[in-house]
């Protein structure tokens, strides 16, 4: 019998990978029973994001590039989905550019995907499937998990917020919360089968449930979600400072199995840009928020994001960015150069930022954040740490995996240690990158 492949390629976030693994679980059930390279794959699924220009540029590298292999396999069916999809007008432009396309599907029913496939097996035309907003909630659909020992839970889609500079509450539309029991039902599940590690996700996780279809707050979802049974490490993520409460610092310190990790994106420490940002907090409310949360968590760490750029940012402001970063402690962070997205208010703002400016500032903070995870890392070497073991790195033939604080470590091992929590002391710092020695396995 010949079997069907598929090939999924993923852009942006923890978001899309894990909406990857649900797409991938559909394909699945339609036949498709294992994944391969793009050039033996039945189906190519593009899962896009469109947060900022460049990811949609390589999107549409990609997609090109198909052009030909597509030419040669005419019965391999190639779709497009996610962030980029959903964009107004970006259906259109896609088939345009690309009339070998076959499905266009949006953000708001991924569960329609199976239908599109099997409709596409019989219909000539392209088949284009973009709803104006979400309906349900994407239960129901067995993801195909490739992220072992950790495991993606979705408590919340969408988003409320409207930050200026962001495409995404256009593109994935308003904020919906997945009822709790269903949460706490799949993290059993997933415990049982052996993950050991449950990331929740939403864009702004604080906000779970404000629109009451969740049925408890977030901080009581964590202690929910901490409380089952077995060894894992529990981790969630993005919040938004101007959610952020007491009650969370507070639960998080009272869960061992919580890891103590709070990335709380501040995106500029000027309270002018976070103003035109419309993030609804200052910079002395983020820097509150953080004292509070390291109250109670002493040896937590917080990292976020960043942005430089912004329309009408002065070097001054720039500056005020790179003394939060310091005064904040991050222990990493993700850095950005302000990207405009059509449809987004920052997009028609007057004030450009030069490209070149942008390209300093963004190499002085990415210098500043690196050499304050340099230093976190020197103060490892010595001692012992728990790394949940993830993987093995075929260069430096090496086991790897992150400790509670997120840290990457690496250490040799015998037999099969993925999965298994190793404790390491290490012995080495390098990067934001830790080596030691195996000193037990659990
Ligand atoms: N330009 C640059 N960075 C952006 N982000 C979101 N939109 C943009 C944009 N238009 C960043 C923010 C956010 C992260 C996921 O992406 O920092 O927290
Ligand atoms: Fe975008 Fe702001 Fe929502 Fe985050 S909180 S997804 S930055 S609009």
């Amino acid at each position: 019998m010949l079997i069907m492949k598929y090939h999924i390629v993923t852009y942006g976030c923890q978001m899309n990978l894990h909406e990857s693994e649900k797409i991938a679980g559909m394909l699945k059930d339609l036949g498709y029973a294992t994944e391969s390279p793009i050039e033996d794959a039945d189906i190519v699924v593009f899962n896009t994001c469109c947060i900022r220009e460049n990811a949609e540029n390589h999107a549409f590298g990609n997609i090109g590039a198909l052009k030909k292999l597509k030419r040669q396999k005419k019965g391999m069916l190639i779709a497009v989905g996610g962030c980029m999809a959903q964009e107004t007008g970006k259906a259109q432009i896609l088939l345009e550019k690309f009339p070998f396309i076959d499905i266009i599907f949006g953000t708001h029913n991924l569960n329609d995907l199976k239908d599109l496939v099997v409709q596409k097996r019989t219909e000539r035309k392209a088949v284009v499937n973009i709803k104006d907003a979400r309906t349900e909630v994407e239960d129901g659909i067995s993801p195909v998990r490739t992220s072992y020992p950790n495991a993606w839970v979705n408590i919340s889609y969408g988003c409320n917020n409207f930050c200026t500079y962001c495409i995404v509450p256009y593109v994935r539309g308003r904020e919906c919360s997945r009822a709790a029991a269903d949460i706490i039902g799949e993290v059993k599940q997933l415990l049982k089968e052996g993950y050991k590690e449950i990331t929740l996700l939403g864009q702004n996780v604080n906000s779970y449930n404000n629109d009451g279809k969740g049925g408890m707050s977030f901080p009581q979802l964590l202690e929910e979600v901490a409380s089952c049974e077995g060894k894992y490490r529990l981790r969630f993520m993005t919040s938004h400072p101007k959610d952020f409460s007491e009650e969370l610092a507070v639960v998080m310190s009272r869960h061992d199995n919580i890891c103590k990790t709070l990335h709380l994106p501040v995106q500029s420490g000027s309270n002018r840009i976070l103003k035109l940002m419309n993030r609804r907090y200052t910079r002395e409310d983020y820097l509150k928020e953080i004292e509070i949360f390291k109250r109670y968590n002493p040896n937590g760490v917080v990292t976020s994001d960043l942005i430089v750029g912004f329309p009408t940012e002065t070097e001054e402001e720039f500056q005020e960015t790179l003394d939060l970063v310091k005064e904040a402690d991050f222990a990493s962070a993700f850095t950005f150069v302000y990207s405009p997205r059509t449809g987004t208010v920052a997009a028609g703002m007057e004030g450009r930022v030069p490209e070149e400016v942008s390209k300093d500032r963004i190499m002085r903070l990415i210098a500043q954040v690196n050499a304050q995870t340099r230093e976190k890392s020197l103060h490892y070497v010595g001692k012992e740490t728990e790394i949940l073991c993830e993987g093995y790195d075929e260069k430096s033939k090496m086991y790897l995996g992150r400790d509670s604080l997120g840290r990457m470590g690496y250490f040799a091992g015998e037999s099969d240690l993925i999965g298994k929590f190793v404790k390491i002391r290490v012995t080495r710092a390098s990067g934001i990158s830790l080596y030691g020695d195996v000193l037990s396995i659990e």
